[in-house]
């Protein structure tokens, strides 16, 4: 038998590229997105779990029913609940509200604990009271192992081994300009070491919601309302000023027009992604594209799907309740508007 994987792990990886033929119409520069919402736990963090997991059982040589804990707004949680699920791990998952209702049921039927922090920090997230509670929790569970995906070699080296090399190979070696969504770093520093290494000339854009906090010359602290962007805090992965040698742009963008750019692309693409996918796609389209001429190529990196959030960021209800507008989002259709 053929293409038979021996468990859904040998699945993580390998996720396409599609070409954005409507979406781009007007710009010069051929648009690209790869889609890590095909990875099997629905995800680009998927990657990032199963490095960290398999570093774990190096560094501590896990055994069966040992517990993880990891610190998560979603998609981490889910991807090490799918390895733990595998391996046979206990896992407790540090959550807050802003994880989707169906995600944080997905990470308990996939068999996590979740832990569940509800009073927000003083910068407006969920961050620092995370940690409070971690460390309340490391007390009462002095054997779980606790693995940091804010400062995490692991994480980053299982893009710069995987998500690098095949954007690499599936441009074959041609890219003018690549644009990714930050939240711990683990996947755009990743891929930039790649680039940087084997790809000098292409330029390395990232996005961050206004408000984050987690790279250098932030504005400050505000309200955010994306999943899987922005944070409290300055995760290590991106190594302080060191981000400058592998990023070359940093771009802000709002939840209004990342989700209103996730539905245009819903609409002429067919494909729907989440916010940090709307806003790589907003980015690559309204900003990156104008520097580049035809017959470049610029590739988008597509965290996660937006089924995630229809109860969130696609609800009209939702959006009301955080004094977000974003017309084109309405009950009974995506309005399509003219461009
Ligand atoms: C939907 C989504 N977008 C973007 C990111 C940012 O990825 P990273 O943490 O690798 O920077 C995440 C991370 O969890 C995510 O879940």
């Amino acid at each position: 038998m053929r293409n038979i994987h021996t468990s859904v792990l040998e699945a993580i990886g390998e996720t396409p590229m599609i070409q954005l033929e409507r979406f781009g119409a007007r710009v010069e520069p051929t648009l690209l997105a790869k889609l890590e919402f095909t990875n099997p736990g629905g995800s680009m963090k998927d990657r990032a779990a199963l490095g960290m997991v398999e570093w774990a059982e190096r560094e501590y040589a896990l055994q069966p029913q040992d517990e993880i804990i990891v610190s998560t707004s979603g998609n981490l949680g889910l991807g090490m609940a799918m390895v733990c699920a595998v391996k046979g791990y206990r896992l407790t998952c540090l959550v807050d509200p802003k994880v989707n209702p169906s995600t944080e049921r997905c990470m308990q039927l996939l068999g996590a604990e979740l832990v569940k922090v509800d009073e927000q920090d003083h910068t407006g997230g969920y961050h620092l009271s995370r940690l409070d509670r971690l460390e309340s929790l490391q007390k009462e569970r002095p054997r779980a192992v606790y693995l940091d995906q804010y400062d995490c070699q692991a994480a980053i080296d299982a893009h710069r081994t995987t998500t690098g090399p095949e954007i690499f190979a599936q441009v074959e070696g041609k890219l003018d300009a690549i644009v990714m969504a930050t939240g711990t770093g683990g996947s755009s520093m990743g891929v930039a070491q790649f680039l940087r290494k084997h790809s000098p000339k292409t330029e390395i854009w990232l996005v961050d919601e206004k408000g984050s906090l987690a790279l250098p010359d932030n504005g400050g602290a505000a309200p955010r309302f994306l999943n899987g962007l922005g944070t409290s805090i300055a995760p290590a992965n991106f190594g302080g000023a060191e981000v400058h040698q592998y990023v070359d742009h940093i771009v802000y963008v709002n939840a209004e027009e990342s989700i209103a750019a996730a539905a245009e692309l819903a609409l002429s693409e067919g494909i729907l992604v989440g916010g940090s996918g709307g806003a790589v796609v907003h980015v690559m389209k309204n900003l990156v594209a104008s520097n580049f001429q035809l017959g470049s190529t610029i590739l988008s990196l597509i965290p996660d799907h937006g089924s995630r959030y229809t109860q969130t960021q696609f609800d009209p209800e939702w959006l009301c309740s955080m004094g977000l507008d974003v017309p084109s989002v309405t009950y009974s259709t995506v309005v399509k508007q003219d461009a």
